[in-house]
C-alpha cells in the first residue's frame, strides 16, 4: 500500500500535516527525525516530508538527517525547518531573518511550477508563516518558486530531483492554498493514486484480524464509547461470535447509558454481549476517597479485577481488542518524548500482561474523526459513532471530592438535562464534549419564599480536535438561561448553575 512518511522535528503542527495528507485519500505516517535511511526506503514509500520545528538548523544538538535521503529517488518535501534543514545539507545557506514572520504573509508565485499547478502567475495568496530563520542560498540545482515581502525564497525546489521546501506551512487552514500544494505535491510529484478510504481500510483491517486471530478466542472491554465499540465492531466482522464483549457498570456512568449501549448492540447487532453489574463493588471502594488520582487508581484496578473474573468465565482467551487510536500511538513514540503525566489516563494499563493477552489494537493507524467514519462504515448506529468522549473513571472525576449515591443522582440529572437541551439545539456533535460537574460546596438561595442551602453545579463544555487543547464553547446565552433554568428547578439538590468559561491550557477538560 502506497504511503507517505512525515519526519518529525518537533512542530506542533506535525500531526495537521498527516491530517490534510489523508483527507487527499494517502495514507501517511508520522515517525521521528531519527527513523533510519532503511526504514524509509522501500516501494510502499512514495513520499517524504519533512516537518518543521522550534529549532534553528545551526544550532548546536539541532536534529539532523542524514543527506543519503535526498539520494532515495523519493521526492522530499520540506516544511518551514525541514525546508532549512534540506537547504543547509544541499550546499544552500540559512540565516536568522531580519523581521520574524509569524502569521499571515502575501505569497506571489513567480510560476505555476508543478508544486502550484492551478495557481496564478503574479496572484498574491494568503499563506501562514512562523519563522525566525531563512533560506539566505539556494542550494546548487534549486530554483525560486515564490517570495514574500520578509522572504525572497519562499518557496523553491528541484523538481529534477522531486525536492520541494516551503517557507510557509501548506497544512494550516489559514494558508488558502494548502489543499492545492499538497495535492500537487501527492499526485504530481510523488505519483500517488489516493487510494486509501475507510473502505479500504475496513477490508484491509478485517483480513489482518481474520489471518491473525480468527482460531482464538478474543475479548473486548467494551464502554459504549466510540473508540471500544469500532475497534469491537471491526473484529466482529472479521471473527463474528469468537469474539466476547464485556460491558461494566462501574456505577459512575451517565443516566440511563449502560442499558442504551447493551439495548442498541445486543438487539442489532447481535454480539456476544457479557453485562456485568459492579456498580455496588466501585462505589464501597470509592468510599472516603477524595483525591482524584487516588480514584483514578481505585476505579483502574477494580476494573481489572473485575473484568479478569468475568473473563475467565469464558474459558481461554488469547486476544484483547483495545481501542488504541493513532494520537496516543504518536505521543508514545515522539520526538519530544512521552509528555508528563498530568492525569493518568490509562485507566487499564497492566490488563493485557496480568492476563496474559495479546492486543489487538486496529484503530492504532486513525484518528477521531477517522474512526467516526469508520463506524459509519460499519453501519454502527449516530447515537453510538457521535457520542462525545467520556473518561474511563466516569462521573467520579467529575463529584468534586468524595463520591457518593446521593451525589451521582444529582449529578447524572443535572447532566442528563444538559446533553438532552445540548442535543435538542443541535449542537452536540459540533461540541467536544459537554457536561456537568458537582461542587462540593453549597450556596445559599431562595425558592418560593424558603431560604435553601444546596449545591452548585458547573456547566462545562469545550470545542477541541483531540482533547490535547481546548476551548470554552460560546453557547448562546438563551441556551445557558434554559439549562440553568431546568437544573435548579428540576434536579432537588441543586440551586445555582455556573458556567465554566476555561481554556485548556491552562485549565483541563474535566475539574479533576
Ligand atoms: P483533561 O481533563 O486531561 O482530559 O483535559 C482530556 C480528555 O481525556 C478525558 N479524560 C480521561 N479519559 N481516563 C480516560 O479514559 C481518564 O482518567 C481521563 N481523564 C480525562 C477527558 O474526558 C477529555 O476528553
Amino acid at each position: 500500500m502506497e504511503k507517505v512518511i512525515i519526519l518529525d522535528f518537533g512542530s506542533q503542527y506535525t500531526q495537521l500535516i498527516a491530517r490534510r495528507i489523508r483527507e487527499q485519500k494517502v495514507y501517511c505516517e508520522i515517525y521521528p527525525y531519527t527513523l533510519s535511511i532503511e526504514a524509509i526506503k522501500g516501494n510502499s514509500t512514495k513520499g517524504i516530508v519533512l516537518s518543521g520545528g522550534p529549532a534553528s538548523v545551526y544550532d548546536k544538538g539541532a536534529p539532523q538527517i542524514d543527506a543519503e535521503l535526498f539520494r532515495l529517488g523519493i521526492p522530499v518535501l520540506g516544511i518551514c525547518y525541514g525546508m532549512q534543514l534540506m537547504t543547509s545539507l544541499l550546499g544552500g545557506t540559512v540565516a536568522p531573518s531580519k523581521e520574524r514572520e509569524y502569521g499571515k504573509a502575501e505569497l506571489k508565485i513567480n510560476d505555476a511550477y508543478q508544486i502550484f499547478a492551478g495557481l496564478n502567475k503574479g496572484q498574491t495568496y494568503r499563506v501562514w508563516m512562523s519563522h525566525g530563520d531563512r533560506v539566505e542560498k539556494l542550494p546548487p540545482g534549486f530554483m525560486i518558486f515564490a517570495w514574500s515581502p520578509n522572504s525572497p525564497i519562499a518557496a523553491m525546489g528541484d523538481l529534477k530531483r522531486g525536492l520541494v521546501g516551503l517557507q510557509f506551512h501548506p497544512e494550516v487552514a489559514h494558508t488558502e492554498i494548502g489543499g492545492a500544494i499538497l495535492s500537487n505535491f501527492l499526485f504530481r510529484i510523488c505519483q500517488c493514486q489516493g487510494s486509501w478510504d475507510m473502505r479500504s481500510f475496513v477490508e484491509s483491517s478485517v483480513t489482518r484480524i481474520e489471518e491473525e486471530a480468527g482460531r482464538e478466542r478474543v475479548i473486548c472491554a467494551l464502554s459504549g464509547g466510540v473508540d471500544s465499540t469500532v475497534a469491537a465492531a471491526l473484529v466482529h466482522k472479521a471473527i463474528g461470535e469468537k469474539l466476547a464483549c464485556i460491558f461494566v457498570d462501574n456505577g459512575l456512568l451517565r443516566k440511563g447509558e449502560a442499558e442504551e449501549v447493551l439495548s442498541l448492540l445486543r438487539d442489532s447487532f447481535h454480539w456476544d454481549l457479557h453485562f456485568v453489574d459492579a456498580s455496588r463493588e466501585f462505589l464501597s471502594r470509592l468510599k472516603g476517597i477524595e483525591d482524584p488520582e487516588q480514584k483514578r487508581k481505585v476505579i483502574g484496578e477494580l476494573f481489572i479485577t473485575v473484568f479478569e473474573r468475568e473473563a475467565k468465565k469464558l474459558g481461554s482467551v488469547r486476544y484483547l481488542v483495545q481501542g488504541t487510536l493513532y494520537p496516543d500511538v504518536i505521543e508514545s513514540v515522539s520526538f519530544k518524548g512521552p509528555s508528563a503525566t498530568i492525569k493518568s489516563h490509562h485507566n487499564v494499563g497492566g490488563l493485557p500482561e496480568r492476563m496474559h493477552l495479546k492486543l489487538i489494537e486496529p484503530l492504532r493507524e486513525l484518528f477521531k474523526d477517522e474512526v467516526r467514519r469508520v463506524g459509519e462504515e460499519l453501519g454502527l448506529p449516530d447515537r453510538i459513532v457521535y457520542r462525545q468522549p467520556f473518561p474511563g473513571p466516569g462521573l467520579a472525576v467529575r463529584v468534586i471530592g468524595e463520591v457518593t449515591e446521593e451525589r451521582l443522582r444529582v449529578l447524572r440529572e443535572a447532566d442528563a438535562i444538559i446533553q438532552d437541551e445540548i442535543v435538542k439545539a443541535g449542537l452536540y456533535r459540533d461540541i467536544w464534549q459537554s457536561f456537568a460537574v458537582l461542587l462540593p460546596i453549597r450556596t445559599v438561595g431562595v425558592m418560593g419564599d424558603e431560604r435553601t442551602y444546596e449545591h452548585v453545579i458547573a456547566l462545562r463544555a469545550v470545542s477541541s480536535l483531540d482533547g490535547m487543547t481546548a476551548d470554552w464553547v460560546r453557547i448562546p446565552y438563551e441556551l445557558l438561561g434554559l439549562i440553568a433554568n431546568r437544573i435548579i428547578n428540576e434536579v432537588q439538590g441543586v440551586n445555582r448553575v455556573v458556567y465554566d468559561i476555561s481554556s485548556k491550557p491552562p485549565s483541563t477538560i474535566e475539574w479533576e
